[in-house]
């Protein structure tokens, strides 16, 4: 695919939190490697000199880590700064000068889905839509229906090729992994179904609160947080079938295929969680109902999985930070020889990066008696490693969608969750450092209970 690369960066939403914390750094690694050759320019409300965008951008990067001067200069050459209401067609007007000759500008919405409608009719009026790319953050809606209308609003201006959803979690390089490596190890296959698989495990347990974010996850809760996007792009690189190499779309295919085969949650497969505290976090309602932690339970209606529970559990102040996959396979027949659930394959996607397969040995002695081990590889990142975010923006520059959520999958992933948003089912409370409601128990009673991956 040679689509042709985009000659300008826009970003709106530029004195937000999120370009802080995650764009400047990653816009800074593109620079260090000799690939951020186009003018970078912020809009946003605050009335900021370019001075002051430079230095908010230089005290994000050595937030993050080291900053080498010659580097930052190659990025901070390349900033503007448009101040303006996204309202306002002046905003718009101002933009089109300061992107001078370009004439294919990548456009970042880093702001509430509430201003994207403002900003995409602003772009559109002012024909600044033409050849042009847009990426959006999530959360993408907060509903079947709140998502369709935002994908009307992008398509009232933009062409869905032109449109680039960001999940970062695609952008991971062990999520990539777990597809490469279901792929391209030819012994997987054959024992990745319903007959050699008894369930899997996505654990994605963070130890911090909120932090400082109440308000936001009062609209958002964990399941419309982390489920609907980041847990349900995992199971669907862990569930799909094999993607054909020789057209591009066709991971997204396989994706929205797999996400069209889970069968909408029901209220007995979810258990909520609340961290005790989180409802004296500011912006919280003093008796909310929102969940800091939810455990699923999915079903994929599908020739390759059909009977194989997938569980997810995600949630804030758990006992430690690590996402991890644990994929348990059927016991082989002697139970004498293999007592417990102690073959599978284990990903550990973060903090650091593992996969493990779990297999019995005998153990040493005169008794023919097994007992557990892991053969495990270890991948530490030695730090020139890309980040979600560097990666994603720079597939997004060449007009390269494969590791952006299309429409259909968007809207395939909220039917799954739809059913089960809002309080319609009780949360319980659960202490800060646990793993979460004792009532989630119920639902892997079945498979061994929950994996407890280590701490991070
Ligand atoms: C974000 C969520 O999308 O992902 C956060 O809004 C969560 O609540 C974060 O903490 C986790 O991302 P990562 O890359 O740190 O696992």
């Amino acid at each position: 695919m040679s689509a042709p690369r985009s000659d300008a960066l826009v970003f709106f939403g530029a004195s937000g939190d999120l370009v802080y914390k995650k764009i400047f750094p990653a816009l800074y690694a593109l620079a260090r490697r000799g690939r951020l050759d186009l003018p970078v320019i912020g809009v946003a409300r605050s009335d900021w000199t370019l001075e002051q965008f430079r230095a908010r951008a230089r005290e994000s990067i050595e937030r993050h880590g080291r900053l080498d001067d010659a580097a930052f200069a190659r990025l901070s050459e390349r900033l503007r700064y448009v101040q303006g209401e996204y309202g306002d067609p002046a905003t718009f007007e101002t933009l089109r000068k300061a992107l001078g000759s370009a004439t294919r500008p990548l456009y970042y919405l880093a702001i509430p889905p509430s201003l994207f409608a403002s900003v995409v009719e602003g772009l559109g009026r002012s024909s600044g839509a033409q050849n042009a790319r847009v990426v959006v953050e999530k959360p993408f809606g907060r509903d079947l229906s709140s998502a369709q209308e935002l994908n009307a609003t992008l398509h009232r201006v933009f062409d869905e090729s032109a449109i680039f959803r960001i999940d970062h979690y695609l952008g991971k390089e062990p999520v990539q992994n777990i597809l490469l490596f279901r792929f391209a190890n030819a012994f997987l296959e054959p024992i990745w179904n319903r007959r050699y698989v008894a369930s899997v495990q996505i654990t994605m347990a963070e130890s911090f609160d909120v932090q400082g974010r109440g308000r936001f996850y009062e609209e958002a809760g964990a399941i419309r947080d982390v489920i609907q996007n980041h847990m349900l792009q995992v199971v669907g690189f862990l569930a799909m079938e094999p993607p054909a190499t020789t057209y591009h779309e066709s991971i997204r295919d396989e994706q929205v295929k797999v996400f069209r085969t889970i069968r909408p949650l029901r209220p007995e497969d979810l258990v909520r969680g609340q961290y005790r505290g989180y409802r004296k976090e500011v912006g919280v309602a003093p008796d909310s109902t929102v969940e800091t932690c939810a455990a699923v339970r999915l079903h994929i209606d599908s020739w390759r999985w059909d009977g194989v529970p997938f569980f997810i559990r995600a949630g804030k102040c758990l006992a430690t930070t690590t996402t991890e996959v644990l994929v348990t396979l059927c016991r082989p027949p002697l139970s004498k020889l293999c007592p417990g659930e102690t073959n599978y394959f284990r990903f550990r996607l973060s903090p650091d990066v593992t996969i493990a397969v779990g297999a019995r040995v005998k153990r040493p002695g005169e008794e023919m008696d097994t007992e557990p081990t892991e053969l495990r590889v270890v991948h530490h990142p030695d730090g020139e490693e890309m980040d979600a975010y560097e990666r994603l923006i720079g597939d997004a520059m060449e007009g390269d969608a494969t590791l952006f959520a299309r429409e259909d999958a968007v809207e395939a992933a909220w039917a799954i969750v739809q059913p089960i948003l809002g309080s319609r089912t009780p949360v319980h409370e659960y202490e800060c450092g646990s793993w979460g409601p004792r009532e989630a128990d119920a639902l892997t009673a079945g498979v061994g209970g929950w994996h407890t991956p280590a701490a991070g």
